[in-house]
């Protein structure tokens, strides 16, 4: 079966593509043909998630997902959340910028409860479906590591002592957010739709 996957992340694509095997043919946008940046306007990560997949079904008439991902910490009422790429809105996705603002606005707090949350959205023949995956954690008091990206070194995953950007690809593509929720995605394609 083919699947459009509403994204031209080229790790995120082939993460996708190891987790479902060979009975879906997964297809980025730039494949369809769809060179357009969907505008993510949803003040939530599901509004957002459901934006992109329906853009999609809505455009192309294609069985679609579409995922959209937040850093929320308790602290700060949830935030960076739905911003977590841009939390720095004096610069356009980078990610020191948003790392410094995160840590700055925390402080010393004690409190640094925090969960990465990612929200896939699944539209066959146009009914949709929602799959949350999340990983709870802290953020450090300062960055470590050189691995990952976004917010990596300063997140430390429940049950580890080293930030995401130390641990490596391995351990985070098993105990992550978006590993969560792709499987998810996965256990319900191949028993539902394969
Ligand atoms: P997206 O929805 O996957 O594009 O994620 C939105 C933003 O959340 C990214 O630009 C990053 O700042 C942050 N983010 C998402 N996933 C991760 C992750 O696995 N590690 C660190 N930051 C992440």
């Amino acid at each position: 079966m083919k699947i459009v996957f509403a994204t031209n992340n080229a790790h995120k694509l082939s993460e996708i593509k190891d987790i479902l095997g060979a009975d879906f043919e997964v297809v980025s946008l730039k494949e369809i043909g769809c060179n357009v940046d969907i505008p993510e306007t949803a003040d939530t990560l599901e509004g957002n998630a459901t934006i992109k997949a329906q853009y999609i079904y809505d455009n192309y008439h294609l069985n679609c997902f579409a995922d959209d991902t937040g850093l929320e910490v308790e602290a700060l009422g949830g935030e960076p959340g739905v911003c977590s790429a841009r939390y720095d809105d004096t610069t356009d996705h980078d990610s020191d910028a948003n790392m410094r603002k995160l840590l700055a606005k925390l402080g010393d707090n004690s409190n640094r409860k925090a969960h990465f949350r990612t929200i896939v959205s699944l539209i066959i023949d146009g009914k949709e479906q929602q799959f949350e995956g999340r990983v709870e954690g802290h953020i450090a008091l300062q960055r470590s590591g050189n691995g990952g990206f976004g917010y990596d070194p300063i997140f430390v995953p429940e049950g580890y002592d080293k930030s995401f950007a130390e641990l490596g690809e391995g351990i985070k593509n098993q105990i992550s957010h978006r590993a969560r929720a792709v499987k998810k995605l996965a256990d319900y394609l191949k028993t539902h739709v394969g």
